[in-house]
């Protein structure tokens, strides 16, 4: 009998990207509360930085946790245009970090996300780490080394105590806002790589707890299958999230599994 216990519970986060405005994610993000969002599916907005606190506030008295795309790993300092952990945590509880999009548009390395990963966790947020390998080195056949060498460089020196709000995403850079998703097959693999390497560096039981959502063209159409998977504890949606409907159906395809397997 294979423990998942409460931790593993389904989590579908929403990635807005450089969408909405102020004022249309408040909106957005009252018409996904008003939607009902599942019990038992933990839900995460994640709206441009500038939006955060208004969204905060929007969802006020729901189950709905709201979170940034990015954070500087330093508390403060002349970085101009940068936010911190301490900033965040005063208004949000969740962080995306090591995004694609961040390491291939603005350099983020393999270092920086793990600096980053240990000052969310240090500020009490929850981080959510991308890995994901692009398709030529899937084609080269390196998907795994790559999915292993991420994830054993973000969890560098932490601890396993240190690391229980972690949430790994593996998206794979050729499915993310291309319409051509992995095969929950491909999604399902690519996880269990993934929670392989995170016992490289956690103990075992924070490994198991450590929930690891697939992202990458996830829509209404493709969810069930993709969450039905054994391992696969959610989703990272970026596309299919700014629109209130599909996201919620996306969140109501995320039926908490077994709690033994
Ligand atoms: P997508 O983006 O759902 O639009 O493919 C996913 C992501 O980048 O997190």
């Amino acid at each position: 009998m294979r423990e998942i216990g409460p931790e593993r519970r389904p989590l579908v986060a929403g990635n807005w990207k450089m969408h909405t405005t102020p004022q249309s994610a408040v909106e957005l993000a009252r018409a996904i509360v008003r939607a009902e969002p599942p019990d038992g599916v933990g839900l995460v907005l994640c709206p441009p930085a500038i939006a955060v606190t208004d969204v905060a506030r929007a969802v006020v008295g729901t189950s709905v946790q709201v979170g940034a795309q990015n954070m500087h790993w330093l508390d403060s300092g002349a970085f101009t245009g940068e936010i911190s952990a301490p900033m965040l945590a005063g208004v949000a509880e969740v962080v995306i970090v090591g995004h694609s999009e961040r390491r291939a548009d603005f350099g983020e390395t393999d270092e920086m996300v793990n600096r980053k990963l240990r000052a969310a966790l240090a500020a009490g947020l929850m981080p959510i780490v991308c890995v994901g390998e692009t398709e030529s080195v899937r084609d080269a056949g390196g998907a795994r080394a790559l999915i292993t060498a991420q994830v054993e460089a973000a969890l560098a020196g932490i601890d396993s105590t240190d690391a229980e709000p972690l949430v790994l995403a593996y998206e794979p850079v050729w499915a993310i806002g291309t319409g051509r998703t992995a095969t929950p097959e491909q999604a399902a693999e690519a996880i269990g790589w993934a929670r392989e390497a995170l016992s490289h560096t956690l103990d075992a039981p924070a490994a198991q707890r450590t929930r690891i959502l697939y992202g990458g063209s996830v829509s209404p159409a493709n969810a069930r299958e993709l969450l039905a998977q054994d391992g696969v504890d959610g989703a990272l949606v970026g596309g299919a999230s700014l629109k209130a409907a599909d996201f919620i159906a996306i969140a109501r395809s995320a039926v908490p599994k077994q709690t033994s397997a």
